[in-house]
């Protein structure tokens, strides 16, 4: 077994702590996720993951938003077994193979080009996938991606690393290009968050910094007249909130009362129109 050195700082490095946060779920009992993918790339990378001290409760969070996402895109392909899907700041993340998508889908990871190099090094290839390594800030990532077809936009622990003005012309260039329409799944923490980013952990121990805050969903919409909303949960209310271990299950029961901290982090899904 082939082990890779990673020398990741900052938000590249954010990537470390949601695969380490997969592979610790996948050991659990009841596991959320169960990727054992993750744990197999966790021993074959030369790093300090206890680092970033993730407890069971964390990785379970970090499961529960994976698999909410994994959901929505099993959702998309079951209605469209010839769609497109584009996978925003895919890391390490083994979406791809988890979801297994139908032969007639295009699938394509995109992420910083040293990233995609590394996923190159660490996971096999499959019919119908393709890497791209790309700031998903230039518009580079999308005139290799079909835009005739049924189109998925998925991106997770992304967009809180982008800036406003970014996201909406990521918006504004997605809602272009897919002249077939398609959704947009991603999660989002809210603008509180991003004030109280001190607070975590990762962040901490990263060096990333959270630049942007996801107010009223409904904002996006006005972004760009061809996008609808027509899905919102709240991290703290997704189902498998029973396998979190007692304090975090009692805390998400609290933060749910208190609307500020219910809203932290959300997950959202937004149709766009031809
Ligand atoms: C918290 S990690 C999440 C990774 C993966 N989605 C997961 O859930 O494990 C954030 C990811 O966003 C990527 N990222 C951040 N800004 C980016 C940008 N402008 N272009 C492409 N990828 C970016 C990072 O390289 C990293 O892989």
């Amino acid at each position: 077994m082939t082990t890779e050195k990673v020398a990741f700082t900052g938000v590249r490095q954010t990537l470390l702590a949601t695969l380490y946060g997969r592979a610790l779920d996948s050991r659990a009992d009841r596991p959320v996720l169960g990727d054992r993918m993750a744990e197999d790339a966790v021993r074959r990378i030369a790093f300090d993951f206890t680092r970033f001290r993730l407890t069971p409760g964390e990785a379970a969070v970090v499961a529960m938003r994976g698999r909410q996402l994994d959901e929505w895109t099993r959702a998309f392909l079951s209605d469209h077994p010839d769609a497109v899907v584009a996978h925003l700041g895919c890391g390490l993340d083994c979406r791809v193979f988890r979801v297994a998508p139908p032969a007639g889908v295009q699938w394509f990871d995109v992420d910083y080009p040293e990233v995609v190099e590394l996923r190159r090094r660490l996971y096999p290839g499959r019919q119908g996938y393709r890497l791209i390594g790309c700031s998903v800030t230039d518009p580079a990532w999308l005139p290799d991606i079909p835009r005739d077809r049924p189109a998925l936009v998925v991106a997770e622990g992304l967009t809180m690393y982008l800036s406003g003005p970014a996201m909406e012309t990521l918006v504004h260039r997605v809602a272009n290009h897919f002249d077939a329409g398609g959704e947009a799944a991603f999660d989002a923490v809210s603008p509180l968050a991003v004030r109280l980013q001190r607070l975590n952990r990762i962040l901490r121990t990263s060096g990333a910094t959270l630049t942007w805050g996801l107010g009223d969903p409904r904002r996006l919409e006005g972004w760009d007249p061809r996008l609808r909303l027509v899905a919102e949960v709240a991290a703290v209310e997704l189902p498998w909130i029973d396998r979190l271990p007692f304090p975090y299950r009692l805390a998400c029961r609290v933060m749910r009362l208190v609307p500020p901290l219910r809203r932290l982090g959300v997950l959202v899904r937004y149709r766009f129109s031809d």
